[in-house]
């Protein structure tokens, strides 16, 4: 019963009350939990940020500790999940794998499901951040054919993952501070978005009470789209493109303007951001950075500069109030740490970790019913059936 009303996409409707963040669109703020992105992004480390976004405080540096400690006694992931990485193809995009590797997690945790209480949320919770950065790092080495280890249990959360996804076959692996600090900085700005896709993908698959691993696998699954997280690697792509092209941005300005090309420029526009996307801004000037510290000179980056501007002062994206989103430079810096470019979404899943994570959370101790969104029938009326040798 009762009147339904039609929002495709839902760009009009609340799926749920938050307290973890305010986005304002109009004015280009993001805040996680009453703090700025931008103080954020410059002060804090990344896994303060995930216990802020999911227990709602800055931890002290006794939780903190014993956080880290909780989540480095499940660092690990059982030896049988190696078989199942060795049955897909080298090729294999690593978003499908990590959505399915996830999923499986289950299989060897299957007290992971059972949360009912917030003492068994926080087991699960400090299972996958420990377990998914192994899965991303080992999906990676998987694919470059190195061999399948662990980190170190006296680095900080970050610090292990590099370590894990770079550390030579020999075990020898130097930090970069540069590389590390940089990393920390993406995660943080791209650890939570308020109901975006994959994170109402998220609320709503957990909404029926299937576990919380579960849920993130799905959430990955909506990630890897390129309208979603999947612009990270669909940007590099287009940045090549041009450059082959021989960098004729006009040329492929003209395209995305076109209504009967499908082409979109990519890393441009957001569903919310109406002015400017403040983790952009902050990318923006990181790129910068990385690429002056290390001593790289990308003409990719030249390019993405030179198509910024003209969109900028182009009438079709200022009457549309299209702006570079977080994924038009983010690419950039990923590359500049020597990640391969099918790697840059499994690396906007792991920061977007403890967002997930904190959202399903707030859902599951908020009691929220089941997420079951109504529509408006426009097919057949009662029709007659035939058997098939009538039709
Ligand atoms: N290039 C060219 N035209 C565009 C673009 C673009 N990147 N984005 C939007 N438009 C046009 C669109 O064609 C439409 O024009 P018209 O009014 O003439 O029909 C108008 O702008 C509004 O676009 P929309 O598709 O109705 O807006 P939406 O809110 O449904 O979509 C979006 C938002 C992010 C999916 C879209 O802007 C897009 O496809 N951008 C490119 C992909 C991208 O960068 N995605 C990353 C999003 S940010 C982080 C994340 O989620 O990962």
């Amino acid at each position: 019963g009762g009147v339904v009303t039609l929002d495709p996409g839902y760009k009009n409707t609340g799926a749920c009350e938050s307290a973890i963040t305010f986005l304002d669109g109009e004015k280009g703020v993001l805040r996680y939990r009453g703090y700025a992105i931008e103080e954020l992004a410059e002060k804090a480390h990344f896994l303060e940020v995930c216990y802020l976004l999911i227990f709602g405080e800055l931890p002290t540096e006794v939780q903190l500790n014993k956080f880290h400690e909780d989540i480095k006694a499940q660092s690990h992931v059982d030896e049988d999940v190696k078989r199942i990485l060795d049955g897909f193809p080298k090729a294999a995009h690593p978003m499908g794998v990590l959505s399915s590797l996830t999923s499986a997690l289950v299989a060897f945790n299957p007290s992971s499901v059972n949360v009912d209480s917030e003492e068994d949320m926080y087991k699960a919770i400090v299972k996958i951040l420990g377990k998914f950065p192994v899965l991303t790092a080992w999906t990676y080495r998987k694919r470059m054919g190195l061999p399948l280890d662990y980190g170190g249990d006296t680095l900080g959360y970050v610090d292990n993952f590099l370590k894990m996804m770079f550390k030579k076959p020999s075990g020898d692996y130097t930090t970069n501070e540069i590389v590390l600090k940089a990393l920390d900085k993406l995660l943080i700005l791209h650890a939570d978005h308020e109901q975006n896709c994959s994170t109402s993908t998220v609320r709503i698959v957990g909404s029926s009470h299937a576990g919380l691993f579960v849920s993130i696998s799905a959430g990955i699954a909506a990630l890897w789209g390129p309208l979603h997280g999947g612009a990270n690697q669909a940007v590099i792509e287009m940045l090549e493109e041009i450059k082959a092209d021989g960098g004729d941005t006009k040329k492929f300005m003209a395209k995305a303007k076109d209504k009967n090309d499908p082409f979109r420029l990519m890393g441009f526009g957001h569903r919310v951001y109406k002015n400017f996307d403040p983790r952009a801004k902050i990318i923006k000037k990181a790129a910068d950075d990385v690429l002056e510290n290390l001593g790289i000179q990308d003409d990719i980056l030249d390019i993405a500069k030179a198509l910024e501007k003209e969109a900028l002062e182009d009438p079709y994206f200022v009457e549309r109030k299209l702006y570079p989103n977080v994924d038009f430079y983010s690419g950039i810096i990923y590359r500049a740490l020597g990640i391969p470019v099918e790697m840059f979404t499994p690396m906007f899943a792991l920061g977007r970790l403890p967002g997930w994570i904190a959202q399903w959370r707030e859902m599951r101790l908020n009691k929220e019913p089941i997420g079951r969104p109504r529509q408006i029938y426009i097919g057949e009326k009662l029709r007659e059936f035939k058997t098939v040798e009538k039709r």
